[in-house]
């Protein structure tokens, strides 16, 4: 017996939903998928198979799309890579995007290279919040972690985006094994000592060089234990940390906190509210999909929004349950991240 598959919601239905009852609301956004870091979890050393210039959305059609997001119910945009930073026109997207109404609300994920210069203009251009993702701040472990010797500038980067008002300035950090997994407290201790708020996120499988292992995954259990030897950690209720994936700790008692994002162990894909745009404009729904649906293409040939937004509801339509990181089943995406977009 065969199962009809469900049927999309009307053109005028409420949000971008899929056929799980979930609704997206947060657009992450990829600018570029080129970076000034190499961080072994995402590229390889060389030979990165970067995205063609021409097929690289332009500015304009970036800005376009995202109202098209926003006309259907998107109210987060997220910019990320790559390295969001490199892209010359940020600023002016971003500037773009605030000015018009609906507004989003707008955030960024950067690895914090090229902030000392562009947390004021950004903050300016209505950027809300920033992420920075930073994973130790020993400079020996930084060099073999991201292949660049360039933590200096982050930690510059940080600085600025602190001084440009962003609160809370927040640091995403991936423990590695045999390289920062055993410094998860000293990192712990920077970030409080600098004010910053540190959440650890579980490594997936997602980087272009297929290296994920799941033996040498450092788990949200084993960076709690790490900490834990450190400092005393309470846990914070769901009911107060409202639908951010990272489940909080008060660290000695609090206020200040640390996070822990089990994006494997335990997914989040239950409540995931997300959708991304690639660089290459592209829609996909999931980190994990397998499919995605072009947008870039139909809209260099003329379509209009509406014929843009069917495209967007369809793809989300069809969006999966989740991921199966771990199982027989489990297909890697043949983009990695760095060319979706965290
Ligand atoms: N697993 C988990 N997090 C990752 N990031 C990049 N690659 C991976 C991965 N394979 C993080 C970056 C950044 C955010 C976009 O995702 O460090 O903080
Ligand atoms: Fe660059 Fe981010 Fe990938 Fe590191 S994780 S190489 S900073 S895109």
């Amino acid at each position: 017996m065969s199962v009809l598959p469900p049927r999309p919601p009307a053109p005028d239905g409420p949000g971008l939903a899929d056929g799980f009852g979930r609704v997206a609301r947060d657009l992450r956004v990829s600018v570029t998928d080129r970076c000034n870091l190499r961080c072994t979890y995402c590229m390889p050393a060389d030979g990165m198979p970067w995205i063609p210039t021409e097929q690289i959305l332009t500015d304009e059609e970036i800005v376009r799309l995202i109202s098209v997001f926003v006309s259907l119910g998107v109210t987060q945009v997220r910019f990320t890579g790559g390295e969001p930073l490199i892209r010359p026109g940020l600023t002016d997207i971003v500037k773009e995007v605030t000015g018009r109404s609906p507004r989003p609300r707008v955030a960024l994920t950067t690895n914090g290279i090229g902030l000392a210069r562009l947390a004021e203009p950004l903050r300016a251009a209505g950027v809300e919040r920033v992420n920075v993702s930073l994973d130790t701040v020993d400079a020996d472990q930084f060099a073999r972690l991201t292949r660049r010797d360039r933590l200096g500038e982050v930690l510059a980067g940080l600085a600025a985006a602190r001084a440009a008002g962003f609160t809370p300035v927040k640091v995403n950090a991936v423990a590695m094994r045999g390289i920062n997994d055993a410094s998860v407290a000293d990192l712990l201790s920077w970030c409080l000592a600098e004010g910053y708020e540190l959440r650890f996120i579980e490594q997936m499988p997602l980087d272009a060089g297929h290296c994920w292992s799941a033996a040498a995954l450092v788990s949200r259990e084993e960076v709690l234990e790490r900490l834990g030897r450190r400092f005393t950690l309470t846990p914070v209720p769901a009911a107060e940390r409202g639908s951010a994936p990272a489940e909080l700790f008060l660290v000695d008692g609090g206020p200040a906190t640390v996070g822990v994002i089990a994006s494997v162990t335990a997914p989040f894909c239950a409540s995931c509210d997300r959708t991304r745009l690639t660089a290459d404009g592209q829609i996909r729904s999931c980190l994990f999909a397998e499919t995605e649906s072009d947008l870039r293409g139909r809209l260099r040939s003329g379509a209009s929004d509406d014929e843009l937004a069917d495209i967007i509801r369809g793809e989300m339509w069809r969006k999966g349950p989740g991921h199966h990181i771990g199982r027989p089943d489990f297909h890697q995406p043949l983009r990695p991240m760095s060319a979706i977009g965290g």
